[in-house]
């Protein structure tokens, strides 16, 4: 039986059908006093109002059937015991491994810790020597630039970690290359010193061509003025990676890498070496706060019931709005500029996991699965794209992202620049509790003192728009870590549901192979003949 003709998805289907289908939120808020108090949950620094949901209580009940039918307690136990979720590559993922320090682990997971604990203390003595002047660039100096070359999940994770607790100084200048273009690298390169420069070569596949690129034009700069060729390798790059031997044969010296496991996903590896960026800047002992952020929601999404479990309730509500109110949009909106590129690290997460179209027996599915997920910082938002969310003839959910206090000033010093700085922090909350009342309330929330100047098509607002409102006590490593997890394992929540594997990327793929036949047909057009007319029109326009 397809899951779309089980029985939890059609009593779904007729409870959406008899009301709530096309049911204002604005009632349900007027019909029930309490309803944020059955709608939120806090755990530990994170607190959260899923309450602007066109869900009711019998909306969860039958959404937690759904799950025990899909045997959703089964497949956690499976994700956290390290057992081969990953089915279309024959491995587990097992994430949950690299931050669970001994606690909470079963099966695979708990073969694998005395591994990952020795890549951590190999992490700790190269981080330490960073850190504290003793790594020497090739004339003698002390590396003041770490420039880190990767893409997808060897960028995005530690890219948006370490923008996010931009407080914590770090004792060296942290640089971020990812596009195959070039054009980043030419840019930073000219700003930088071949001398003070260290590049983390972060790839988990070592084949990555964005990556290698972009390494071999570093390299070339380096040879600008080191002589030695050695010297570029041992002293001027650190290899990440899965594979130790390409890494090798590439000339990194195996004292330069440092390692992980092909059950460790790209977008899942921000909790392996690949973070080394972020320890680079915040040591080891606040890196290893953020892995226990993230260990702290592994155990509350292992242990806790579906009616207490978030990433599980926030996955649930996802599927809802996206299989039986039609919504197939989802917006990322921080109210912090220091979150600026968590909607990028979750585009890949969301939609690198389940954004697929067949479930785990190859047959093709009948029912929507991951939405278009983008986003920006909130209050920039606003001047752009928000206009779509109140009057567009699209639906959107809305993930807002707020912290209860600002932890980058001293809100006990009553100087003038920390009290701008705190009514600074009031307006970022007063915009994000009022954006996500009005797209929730519409016109309702027009004040009837106003509701004159409101009198016309062109200032309606609708309203009705989903979002949830995750409120962390701080930007921290440890709500970090806490916040990412629990977008891991919803995702993880909705692939389940979906009967779909989120931790392969086949999708990408066949783009990769087929731009190697392409750069072949730049070099030599005869190449392009077989092409369609518009990639061969493209290809002799440029080399005309
Ligand atoms: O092409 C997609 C992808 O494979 C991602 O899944 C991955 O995070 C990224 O490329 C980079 O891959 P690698 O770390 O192997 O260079």
């Amino acid at each position: 039986m397809t899951l779309d003709a089980s029985p939890a998805w059609q009593a779904l289907q007729v409870h959406c059908d008899s009301g709530l289908g096309t049911m204002a939120m604005s009632r349900l808020f007027k019909d029930d006093g309490n309803r944020t108090d059955k709608f939120s949950h806090e755990f530990d620094d994170i607190y959260i109002d899923y309450s602007k949901n066109r869900i009711t209580e019998e909306t969860l009940s039958l959404l937690f059937d759904l799950a025990e039918q899909q045997d959703l307690s089964g497949w956690i136990h499976k994700l956290l015991s390290g057992e081969k979720v990953n089915d279309t590559e024959g491995r587990p993922a097992l994430h949950t491994a690299l931050r669970a320090n001994h606690q909470f682990v079963t099966g695979y997971a708990e073969e694998v810790q005395d591994k990952v604990d020795e890549q951590l203390a190999n992490m700790a003595v190269i981080v330490e020597k960073i850190r504290t002047g003793h790594w020497r660039g090739f004339s003698g100096k002390a590396i003041t630039d770490v420039v880190n070359i990767g893409v997808g999940g060897s960028d995005l994770g530690p890219l948006m970690i370490t923008n996010s607790l931009q407080t914590i100084k770090s004792p060296v200048n942290l640089h971020f290359i990812s596009s195959i273009d070039g054009s980043q690298t030419s840019n930073l390169l000219g700003k930088l010193k071949q001398e003070t420069t260290l590049f983390i070569l972060a790839s988990k596949s070592f084949t990555t061509i964005d990556t290698l690129s972009n390494a071999e034009t570093a390299i070339d700069w380096l040879e600008e003025v080191i002589v030695d060729k050695q010297e570029i390798y041992s002293q001027h790059f650190i290899g990440v990676s899965t594979k130790p031997d390409m890494m090798t044969e590439w000339g990194i010296p195996p004292e330069n890498q440092l390692i992980f496991w092909d059950w460790v996903g790209g977008r899942y590896s921000l909790w392996s070496a690949i973070g080394l960026p972020i320890a680079l800047q915040i040591g080891m002992e606040k890196f290893r706060e953020l892995l226990d952020g993230a260990r702290i929601m592994d155990e509350h999404f292992g242990t806790e019931p579906y009616e207490r479990n978030l990433p599980v309730i926030l996955g649930l509500i996802d599927v809802w709005n996206i299989n039986f109110l039609n919504i197939q949009k989802k917006a990322i909106l921080p109210y912090d500029a220091r979150l600026k590129y968590l909607p990028s690290y979750l585009e890949q997460l969301v939609m690198e996991s389940n954004g697929k179209s067949v479930n785990r027996d190859g047959q093709q599915v009948g029912y929507k699965t991951c939405p278009v997920l983008w986003g920006e910082v909130g209050p920039n938002a606003q001047h752009a794209f928000y206009q779509l969310l109140h009057q567009g003839t699209q639906k959107v959910m809305c993930d807002f992202v707020a912290l209860k206090i600002r932890d980058d000033f001293d809100p006990s010093s009553h100087s003038d620049k920390n009290e701008s700085l705190k009514a600074q922090h009031g307006l970022a909350l007063a915009n994000c509790f009022a954006q996500s009342r009005v797209l929730m309330l519409g016109d309702d929330a027009i004040p009837d003192s106003l509701k004159s100047s409101f009198d016309s098509p062109f200032k309606h607002y609708p309203g009705n728009q989903p979002s949830n409102t995750i409120l962390m006590k701080e930007i921290s490593p440890k709500t970090l870590g806490m916040l990412i997890a629990l977008y891991e394992h919803k995702t993880f929540v909705e692939g389940v549901i979906w009967e779909i594997n989120s931790f392969d990327q086949w999708g990408v793929e066949l783009g990769k192979l087929i731009a190697k036949e392409t750069r072949a047909a730049l070099q030599d057009t005869k190449l392009a003949e077989q092409f369609d007319s518009s990639t061969k029109g493209l290809i002799e326009k440029v080399m005309s």
